[in-house]
């Protein structure tokens, strides 16, 4: 379950301005559902996600996890936190340039503390269809392959959340099908909460809950 609690978040402006980027956001996300959350740039979706996750701290409210408050935990909770509980995928796949597809997902699968890493790991790949490209290096992997190889570096700890920020926007209509089907499959069987943030509408119609947000506010779907 996650809770947000009339969350706010400002950032100071290099202009000395103060913006408000989200603005007293309450939402309540049951155990495995699905939840598509829109809205035009800049409305504060990155940084609603960045809060659920921990990446970032509310400037008033609380975030609470699966019964735990994450808010004004240490980065070291934090981090064990994320690992325990959190799977991400990002719009721009964010791994890691000099290490194989194979080992950007050990290297997680290790974080998250489990036994027998590289067995897992290779597990993982293969649930995305990708264990004959598990040498590769990033930049000889399609778009496609990446942002699966950044599935299975999601899932590779079994998470009971998995959070999405426009995973399949960099993606051709293709690709983009196939790793949003491969992220729905990998949801069911992790029985997960799935967070996704998208342009796509034929995407968010698929999600069982649908959040709007504007300005810093929900203006559509929220507590
Ligand atoms: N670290 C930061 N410092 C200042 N402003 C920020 C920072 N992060 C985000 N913002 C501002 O917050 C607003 C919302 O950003 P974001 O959550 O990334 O929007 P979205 O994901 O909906 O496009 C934007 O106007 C952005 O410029
Ligand atoms: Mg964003």
């Amino acid at each position: 379950m996650i809770s947000i609690r009339s969350v706010s978040k400002t950032f100071t402006a290099p202009t000395g301005e103060l913006l408000r980027v989200l603005d007293d956001v309450c939402l309540e996300l049951e155990a495995g559902t699905s939840v598509a959350i829109q809205g035009p740039s800049g409305s504060g979706k990155s940084t609603l996600l960045g809060l659920m996750a921990g990446l970032d701290q509310p400037s008033s409210g609380e975030v609470v996890v699966n019964g735990q408050s994450i808010t004004g935990l240490s980065e070291l909770a934090l981090s064990r936190f994320r690992a325990r509980n959190l799977g991400f995928v990002f719009q721009a796949y964010h791994l890691l340039p000099h290490f194989s597809a194979l080992q950007n997902v050990v290297i997680a699968a290790e974080i998250a503390g489990l036994a027998g890493a590289e067995a897992k790991a290779m597990e993982a790949l293969a649930r995305v269809d990708l264990q004959d490209r598990a040498e590769h290096l990033p930049a000889q992997l399609s778009g496609g392959e990446c942002q699966r190889v950044a599935l299975a570096r999601a899932i590779v700890a079994r998470p009971p959340i998995l959070l999405c920020d426009e995973p399949t926007g960099s993606l051709d209509p293709l690709n983009a099908d196939r790793v949003f089907e491969l992220l729905l499959e990998l949801q069911r069987d992790l029985g997960a909460t799935l967070v996704l943030v998208t342009h796509d509408a034929h995407l968010a119609e698929r999600m069982g809950l649908h959040i709007a947000l504007e300005r810093g506010r929900i203006v559509a779907g929220g507590a």
